[in-house]
């Protein structure tokens, strides 16, 4: 019984195994690695992974996420720091440190807890993706049981609901159509296009970041449909698509509130605001084409951030000098660090925010409707 279980079970994984091509050395290891993860026992093919009394396979840890923590908190990318007041370098995700934090609301009289619309405190858990790794600290969401805009449920999150354990060959080792999680959960969409940068080295920074190709709206999706496109949602906004003449031209023109038109097209990128592009590239500095897009990571990365709901700047203060001053908390280094800048929203929105919102933040009027009314 156990055999006929652990052959079926086995036999696809290790064809996989040994077909992927996945960008680390670690990942694509094949059988030798298996150890690493799993608690194993001795049988006539060698040493195989153990199963407990119901099937589940037997891991170094309570569960998935607590084994790619035992590498990955504060090495091979150090997506947990130890310290949410000095996070370790930016490598794109976001850390998952800032979920550790007692209180990350900023704003003054605006935004707190999930969806907005009362005053703080907004508790670390609303950092970003709440992954269950009780060994590290690390509990499920206390407000949402499921996926907003979805139902993937908050207590089975953790990192392989995102990312495949045993490697495939997609960026970041990402879950493509079909494929399915430990838990059940199978994927719908493509995995999402993107190069990354090393995971040891320097921070992002304009000329090495993250470059995103294609399908990161719909990656998303696959747990949350299409998120602020509805009416259920506090704050309305087109999440997929090209940006238009106007877009185009604020994003390449702005360079800071001191500079809201002196900015170029060839150095307009910055990777606190990111745009979707078929031919971006991790050192690309160029700004908006016609063929760049909005998508769920220009405004959000994918961990958690120190900024509400895993957001790339805090929505909730009026100036980006005020982030982290309430609480305490770290404070997102600002792009454009003059004491005037804005929520980022201002990049794309120049247009029609250089007459407008210099008093509350943007999200405070545009919660409703469409792009907010
Ligand atoms: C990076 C860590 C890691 C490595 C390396 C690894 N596994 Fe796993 N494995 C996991 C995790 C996490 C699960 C899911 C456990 C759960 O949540 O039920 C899992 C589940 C399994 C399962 C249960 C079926 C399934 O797919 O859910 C089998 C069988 C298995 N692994 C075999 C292997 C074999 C054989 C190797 C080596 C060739 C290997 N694993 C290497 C982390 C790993
Ligand atoms: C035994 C240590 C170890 C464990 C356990 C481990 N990893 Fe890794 N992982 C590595 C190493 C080493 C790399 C390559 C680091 C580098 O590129 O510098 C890596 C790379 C990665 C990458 C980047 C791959 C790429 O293509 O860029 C991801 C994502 C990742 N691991 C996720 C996980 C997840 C999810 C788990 C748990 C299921 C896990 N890891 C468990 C050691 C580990
Ligand atoms: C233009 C920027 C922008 C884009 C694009 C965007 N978001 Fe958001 N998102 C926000 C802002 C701002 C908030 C906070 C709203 C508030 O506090 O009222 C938010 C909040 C959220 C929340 C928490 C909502 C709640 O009710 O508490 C979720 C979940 C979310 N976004 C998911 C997504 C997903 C998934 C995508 C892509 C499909 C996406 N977002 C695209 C700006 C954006
Ligand atoms: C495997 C399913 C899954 C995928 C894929 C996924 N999410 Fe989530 N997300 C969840 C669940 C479950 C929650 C609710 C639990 C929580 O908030 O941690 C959540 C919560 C959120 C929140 C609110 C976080 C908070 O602290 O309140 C945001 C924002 C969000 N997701 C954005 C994204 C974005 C952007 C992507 C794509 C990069 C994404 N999600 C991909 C499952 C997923
Ligand atoms: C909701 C989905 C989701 C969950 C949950 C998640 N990741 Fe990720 N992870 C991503 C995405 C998407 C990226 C690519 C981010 C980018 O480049 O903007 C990423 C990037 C990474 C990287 C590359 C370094 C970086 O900071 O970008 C590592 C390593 C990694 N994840 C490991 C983990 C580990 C370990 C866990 C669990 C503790 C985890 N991830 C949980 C979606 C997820
Ligand atoms: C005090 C409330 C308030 C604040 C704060 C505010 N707005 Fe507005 N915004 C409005 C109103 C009302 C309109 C519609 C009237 C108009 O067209 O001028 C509007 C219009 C807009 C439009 C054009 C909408 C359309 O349908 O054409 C954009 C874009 C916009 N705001 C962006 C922003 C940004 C970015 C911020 C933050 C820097 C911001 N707003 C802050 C109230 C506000
Ligand atoms: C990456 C660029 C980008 C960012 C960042 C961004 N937007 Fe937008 N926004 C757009 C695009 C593109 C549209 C759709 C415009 C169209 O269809 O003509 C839009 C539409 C809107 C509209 C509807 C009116 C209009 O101009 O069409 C409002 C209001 C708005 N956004 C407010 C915000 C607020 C508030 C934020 C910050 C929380 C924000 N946006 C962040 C690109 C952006």
């Amino acid at each position: 019984m156990l055999h006929h279980r652990l052959a079926s079970r086995l036999l696809p994984l290790l064809a996989i195994l040994f077909s992927a091509a996945s960008a680390s050395a670690f990942h694509e290891g094949g059988v030798a690695s298996c150890k690493a993860c799993h608690i194993m026992h001795e049988s006539e093919d060698g040493a195989v992974p153990s199963f407990g009394p119901t099937g589940e396979a037997l891991l170094r840890g309570a569960n998935g996420s607590e084994v790619c923590l035992n590498c990955h908190a504060t090495d091979f990318g150090a997506v947990l720091g130890n310290d949410p007041l000095a996070p370790p370098p930016e490598r794109g995700g976001g850390n998952f440190t800032f979920l550790l934090e007692d209180d990350i609301y900023d704003g003054s009289g605006w935004g707190g807890g999930p969806g907005g619309g009362s005053s703080g405190p907004i508790v670390g858990a609303h950092a970003g993706h709440s992954v269950v790794a009780p060994g590290y600290g690390l509990y499920a969401d206390p407000d949402r049981s499921v996926a907003p805009g979805g139902s993937y449920p908050s207590s089975e999150l953790g990192c392989p609901s995102c990312h495949d354990p045993h490697g495939n060959q997609n960026y970041r080792m990402l879950y493509g159509q079909g494929q399915q999680t430990p838990d059940g959960f199978v994927y719908t969409t493509d995995a999402p296009d993107a190069e990354g940068i090393a995971l040891q080295g320097p921070a992002e920074n304009v000329s090495y970041h993250t470059a995103y190709q294609r399908g990161w709206t719909r990656w998303c999706g696959n747990c949350h449909g299409a998120f602020h496109t509805t009416t259920a949602q506090a704050f309305q906004h087109p999440v997929e698509g090209p940006m238009g003449t106007t877009k185009q031209d604020n994003y390449n023109l702005f360079n800071g509130e001191d500079d809201p038109t002196g900015g170029n097209y060839a150095t307009a990128y910055i990777p606190e605001l990111p745009l979707q592009d078929t031919g971006r590239t991790i050192d690309s500095t160029a700004g908006a084409t016609a063929t760049s897009e909005v998508s769920c990571m220009s405004c959000h990365r994918a961990h958690a951030t120190s900024a509400p709901y895993s957001l790339r700047w805090d929505p909730n203060v009026i100036y980006l000098k005020d982030d982290g001053v309430v609480s305490g908390s770290y404070a997102i280094p600002s792009p454009y660090p003059t004491t005037s800048q804005r929520a980022l929203c201002v990049k794309c929105h120049w247009d029609r925010a250089r007459n407008h919102g210099y008093n509350r933040p943007c999200v405070q009027c545009h919660a409703k409707g469409m792009g907010g009314m």
